[in-house]
């Protein structure tokens, strides 16, 4: 098989003050396999998934080979608030995590007495890059008075610094109901997705300042001219955009939302700003409809002028069948960190929970509780 393709990924880091310097990050995507490998492949993991008691746990962005596999063999393919919960539930002795390593984390905080593998540990995310534990724990020292409320893509050593934590899927509710309560937010690390829930939910807030590499290339003029090409199609974005692209949103949410917003917005045609890897599950449970990716400034890191995460495409069959069969890719998060880690994490699974159960914002906030 061909080797793996090295790619080099800027991203920005807040400095002092509101300014943001740009780092240098890598990623290692692997080559995609000939049509035999593939088949052999998939037969040597359904194999090696039997023989280790081990469940596939992968996100919408990642290759649609690790995608359907998961579903086929009792996985789950889904957004990552979904990911944490499946992988906590489920009886199976190993979690095999296709996504990006604070996925891979969540999961073994969650489940410390189980093995969580994944393809590739170096699969990193430019949110979690640009929010160093040390720099972060100095702006909550900064804030002591506000509520610590940390997005999943972050570090374990973020996470302890939490009083609670969510997804983009849960965010809104979240922090409503804290500010319902009279709290004040400190929230990191995405600044776009933060003034989102700041304008949505009116809240007092003071955010870090980083950001998706890939979200953050969608660009609003570009989106209203394709808009005006295509009248009739409704616009599909991830909050970790700017403003200025959600404010042309349709439905604004998790991967998760999206999905459904698709099935149940009356439309047959979509432009889409997230992930392009979301497109896959877009079309094959929605094959009347017609799926289009919203434009970029053309600086993506996977290829030029699509919107793919260089870090999810880290993620393929080959790495993965290894880390099966030799115990590669092993998640370890230290114990007494990921104690502390879990709280937060653990709150937020209970309020998402509740809202299942009817259970109204306010008084699951007051209910779990945090600092
Ligand atoms: P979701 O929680 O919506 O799946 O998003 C995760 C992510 O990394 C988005 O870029
Ligand atoms: Fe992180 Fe963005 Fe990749 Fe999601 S798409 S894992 S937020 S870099």
């Amino acid at each position: 098989m061909a080797s793996s393709a090295v790619i080099d990924v800027e991203y920005e880091q807040p400095a002092e003050g509101s300014v943001c310097d740009t780092r240098r990050a890598w990623a290692r995507v692997p080559p995609e396999p000939t049509s035999t490998e593939r088949e052999a492949l998939k037969e040597r993991i359904r194999r090696l998934l039997r023989e280790r008691n081990a469940v596939m746990v992968s996100h919408f962005y990642v290759h649609p080979d690790l995608q359907d596999l998961a579903e086929e063999t009792g996985g789950i393919v889904s957004d990552s608030l979904e990911m944490a919960r499946f992988g906590r539930d489920h009886a199976a002795g190993t979690l095999v995590v296709s996504g990006v390593r604070f996925m891979g984390e969540t999961a073994k905080i969650l489940s410390p007495e189980k093995r969580v593998l994944m393809p590739d540990l170096d699969a990193n995310c430019s949110l979690d890059l640009g929010c160093p534990v040390d720099e972060f724990s100095a702006f909550c020292d900064a804030h002591p008075d506000r509520t610590v409320v940390v997005y999943a893509n972050t570090s374990a050593a973020v996470k302890a610094h939490a009083d609670w934590l969510v997804t983009s899927s849960c965010a809104l509710d979240v922090v409503g109901a804290l500010h319902a309560q009279g709290r004040k937010i400190l929230w990191g690390p995405d600044r776009h997705l933060g003034d989102y829930i700041q304008r949505q939910t009116g809240a007092d807030m003071v955010s870090w300042n980083g950001a998706c590499i890939v979200h953050d290339e969608f660009k609003a003029l570009e989106l209203e001219l394709l808009k005006q090409a295509h009248p009739r199609a409704k616009v599909l974005v991830h909050p970790e955009s700017s403003a200025e692209v959600i404010a042309l949103a349709d439905a604004v949410g998790s991967t998760s939302a999206i999905l459904n917003a698709a099935r149940q917005l009356d439309a047959t045609e979509f432009i889409v700003a997230t992930d392009n890897g979301m497109l896959h599950k877009l079309r094959t449970l929605n094959p009347g409809k017609t799926f289009i990716e919203a434009p970029t400034a053309g600086n993506g890191a996977t290829c030029k002028s699509c919107a793919h995460c260089p870090w999810m495409a880290m993620n393929g069959l080959a790495d993965l069948a290894n880390a099966l069969e030799t115990g590669a890719g092993e998640i370890h998060v230290d114990p007494a960190l990921g104690l502390r880690a879990r709280v937060p994490i653990d709150r937020m699974l209970a309020f998402t929970a509740g809202l299942k159960n009817g259970i109204a914002p306010g008084s699951l906030v007051a209910g779990i509780g945090a600092a």
